[in-house]
């Protein structure tokens, strides 16, 4: 059996998805016009954030794995004039020219990292990337009790968005595959294309996995990375990380 494609191969769905979320970006805004220098947000995907900074006016690259989220992004950049410096390349092992004031990690492009080899050589190749004083910033959804008890193995409609130009409903199906120990999920997604009669005319299946990292791990691995200092926030609101169902954020400093 070959792998299901990865979402992050058909960017114009990812697109359709998320390219609308908006519930972060003041917070990547305010981190990137506050960061002093140069920001590079890896795992940029289609640039639902690196196309808002570049607007705002700040000095902004990318890295993603995906060459078809990176082609989706340098066109939307081209399109506004921006001219990023956009690498192809896997964030456990990138190399660009310049060094950044801060290096971002949105909307879990970190669960990405599967291994704890890959997150600490993530970590550690972010930190090779920063100025002195520099910061790699991260965002994670907090992997508590409730979300470990949500229906596991069974398909649950994770969102419902209007096609603009025919107005179709498109649907995503999630089926997760939870792993407690191995601290994964694994999803099985199908987009559904709803006709105008209520009836499924197309799906498509895609497959992807995240691997979840707690507050502490983290912070262990922020040490063995070699970072000098590190915060954690509970939230884009800068509160304490105190709750199961909070947004865990998360800082590094390198010096
Ligand atoms: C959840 S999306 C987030 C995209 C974007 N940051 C946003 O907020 O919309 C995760 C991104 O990480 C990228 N990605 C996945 N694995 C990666 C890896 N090993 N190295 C670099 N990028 C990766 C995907 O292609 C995708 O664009």
């Amino acid at each position: 059996m070959t792998d299901p494609l990865s979402p992050y191969e058909a960017p114009e769905i990812y697109d359709l998805m998320f390219d609308t979320l908006d519930f972060d970006l003041p917070y990547w805004l305010k981190v990137g016009r506050e960061a002093g220098g140069p920001v590079l947000d890896l795992g940029c995907g289609t640039g639902r954030i690196l196309l808002p900074l570049l607007d705002a006016g700040v000095d902004a690259d990318g890295v993603d794995l995906h060459r078809p989220m990176l082609a989706s992004a340098r066109k939307k950049a081209k399109a506004k004039g921006h001219r990023p410096r956009l690498t192809a390349a896997n964030m456990n092992a990138f190399k660009t020219p310049r060094r950044y004031a801060r290096v971002i990690s949105a909307f879990n492009a970190f669960a990405h990292a599967d291994t704890t080899e890959d997150q600490l050589a993530t970590l550690r190749c972010s930190r090779e990337h920063l100025e002195p004083g520099g910061a790699f910033v991260v965002h994670m959804s907090y992997p508590g009790p409730r979300y470990w008890a949500e229906p596991d193995g069974e398909p649950v409609m994770e969102l419902e968005v209007r096609r603009p130009g025919d107005g179709r409903r498109i649907q995503m199906w999630d089926t997760r595959f939870k792993d407690v120990v191995g601290q994964r999920q694994r999803s099985e997604i199908e987009i559904r294309e709803i006709d105008e009669a209520g009836r499924v005319a197309k799906t498509t299946g895609l497959g992807t996995s995240q691997r979840w990292v707690y507050r502490f791990e983290l912070e262990l691995l922020f040490r063995l990375a070699g970072y000098a200092r590190w915060e954690f926030f509970g939230g884009f609101e800068g509160e304490p990380l105190e709750r199961e169902d909070q947004q865990m954020i998360a800082w590094a400093w390198n010096g």
